[in-house]
């Protein structure tokens, strides 16, 4: 048994570099199984995964020889990070290598709504050519509305402004006085107001025990009828149930989602409306962010293993081991 372990599909240079000076067990697949895993953590010093290994104290403390885990991306909530520190293994993780990678699908989940691009590439290619059945709108004039105002929601909301929008956000972590919501020239709201004042809402927030579930039927209730719904965020925080039936009731005019509460989704009810937009959790993946986000990531192994430190660590835990 080997003494790195990639469940998941990560690839590039710099794994390709790890894999030839390392003894590396490269399963992408192994995540799917509980128990495979658990019996190959048991020599691993380190593993590396994306967000579909479901790193719990259990996986960990079936991990004796563990000193790292490597996250090949910016949300933790796969991870138990609390019991990584107590068994004194540390968490690298990359919280703003594919930020910009985010920040670009939101703006493009925006322009493809308004223009229709879907509804009208369909017709154009089967041999259509109805100009005015695809007006659209502009981005210019209309409001943003971004919950969770971290790296991904900041990037977004510069952007944004590119194109002459209003921004408005919520942010129970940030001083409405900061210099930097001065700068980006947002205001600071409620949930209620940003969710009642936005032409787009898009969500920017990690799942925690506080985010879950949190667009429910009452968040899209508070919605214009006009308003879209953006979700590049986690799957999680969304009662999905709830989204389907205020689209289904026109409740709100669409929604642009790159992340399901069930990945890959079961229910595929969503993603047959037409004023829906989906994509595979694919806002990170770039060749750019996924080249940073790998290369990160290897480099942490690969210097914790000889004994060093972690450039990107999450925690920095007594080392037990
Ligand atoms: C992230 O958390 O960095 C992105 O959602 C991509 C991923 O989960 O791998």
């Amino acid at each position: 048994m080997s003494e790195i372990l990639v469940s998941e599909n990560i690839t590039g240079d710099a794994m390709t570099r790890l894999r030839e000076n390392h003894d590396v067990a490269f399963k992408p697949d192994l995540w799917h199984d509980a128990d495979r895993l658990a019996k190959q953590m048991q020599t691993a010093r380190a593993i590396i995964v994306r967000n579909q290994t479901k790193v719990t104290d259990e996986l960990i403390a079936a991990a004796p020889n563990l000193q790292i885990i490597g996250r090949a991306g910016a949300g933790l909530d796969n991870i138990d990070t609390n019991a990584a520190s107590e068994a004194g293994i540390v968490v690298s993780y990359t919280p703003s290598e594919n930020s910009i990678s985010v920040a670009e699908l939101v703006l493009s989940f925006m322009l493809t709504a308004v223009r229709r691009i879907p509804d009208a590439w369909r017709d154009t290619r089967s041999g259509g050519w109805n100009r005015m059945q695809f007006v659209g709108g502009e981005l210019f004039g209309k409001t943003l509305g971004i919950v969770g105002l971290g790296r991904i929601g900041r990037l977004v909301a510069e952007r944004a402004r590119a194109f002459g929008m209003t921004i408005i956000a919520h942010d129970e972590f940030i001083d409405p006085a900061s210099p930097f919501v001065l700068q980006l020239g947002a205001r600071l709201t409620s949930l209620d107001d940003l969710l009642a004042q936005s032409d787009f809402v898009s969500v920017h927030v990690p799942l925690t025990p506080e985010t879950r579930g949190c667009f429910s039927h009452d968040a899209f209730q508070k919605m214009k009828s006009s308003s879209w719904f953006l979700n590049a965020s986690r799957g999680e925080v969304v009662d999905e149930a709830a989204l389907l039936l205020a689209l289904n009731d026109n409740q709100i005019a669409g929604a642009a989602l790159d992340v399901r509460s069930q990945e890959p989704p079961v229910d595929t009810e969503l993603a047959t409306l037409s004023n829906v937009i989906v994509t595979p959790h694919i806002g990170a993946f770039t060749h750019e962010a996924q080249e940073r986000v790998v290369a990160a990531i290897c480099s942490d192994v690969a210097t914790v293993l000889a004994g060093g430190a972690a450039s990107h660590a999450f925690n920095f835990p007594k080392p037990k081991r």
